[in-house]
């Protein structure tokens, strides 16, 4: 479960990037998270994998307060909270398996168990034959699944998505978004923040809306949908 309480975020600069959010989401949801250019949804995921703390409120994720989190907890946390960066930051020097298999080195896990835990999550997310290119030689859909793939390394129980399909043609958009359903469909948590709304509007999930830092809507739509029926 993630449960923010009255989490505001102010940058250095003065910015009110967040202002007094409060939610929780249960483990298994699919959610949107949209609004405006600026509004707050990528400040939202740096909080939640604590590349910054909040400048009030609380975070909690399962049974870990995040705010107060010993640092040595931290890629604890990282391991269970899986991110996609909006710019991927994947690794240009590195081919796509060993950008896959990077955060596992960091871990514990032993070479083999690595190396086919890699393998895996390149078939499932359907990119295999690109493992030993470099991220130049990539698409910008297949570039996107490689990003998932090093987020689903630990096999986290949370993942979050930054504008997923924001370079993308609509056809690749979609085959993200069935593959993000897929994992889903598997009981990983999702977040994904997207300025498209033909995706939000036709998958009836559930929507958080930001605008200017506030949390300004949180609909239930495929309960609306069960509902009216
Ligand atoms: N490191 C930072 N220092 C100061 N201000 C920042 C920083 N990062 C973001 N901001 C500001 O915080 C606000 C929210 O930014 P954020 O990146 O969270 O928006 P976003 O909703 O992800 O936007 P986009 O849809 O363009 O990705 C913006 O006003 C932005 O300028
Ligand atoms: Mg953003």
């Amino acid at each position: 479960m993630i449960k923010l309480e009255n989490v505001t975020k102010n940058y250095l600069t003065g910015n009110t990037a967040l202002e007094d959010i409060s939610f929780t989401i249960h483990p298994g949801e699919f959610v949107f998270v949209v609004g405006p250019s600026g509004s707050g949804k990528t400040t939202l995921f740096r909080l939640l994998i604590r590349q910054m703390i909040p400048s009030s409120g609380t975070i909690h994720i399962g049974n870990w307060d995040i705010v107060n989190l010993p640092k040595n907890k931290i890629p604890h946390l990282r391991r269970n909270v899986g991110v996609v960066f909006q710019d991927l930051k994947l690794l240009r020097d590195r081919t796509i398996f060993e950008n896959v298999l990077f955060p596992l080195e960091l871990g514990d896990m032993a070479q083999d168990e690595a190396t086919k835990r890699v393998e895996d999550i390149l078939q499932q997310v359907g990119i295999v034959e690109h493992r030993d290119k470099f991220p130049v030689q990539l698409s910008g859909g297949e570039l996107q699944r490689a990003a998932i793939a090093r987020a689903l390394a630990f096999s986290p129980q949370i993942l979050l998505a930054d504008e997923p399909t924001g370079n993308l043609d609509n056809a690749t958009s979609w085959e993200i978004v069935k593959l993000l359903q897929d994992i889903n469909a598997a009981g990983t948590t999702i977040l994904m923040a997207t300025h498209n709304t033909d995706i939000v509007n036709s998958l009836m999930k559930r929507v958080l809306t930001i605008e200017k830092g506030k949390l300004v809507k949180d609909e239930q739509r495929e309960k609306k949908k069960k509902e009216s029926k």
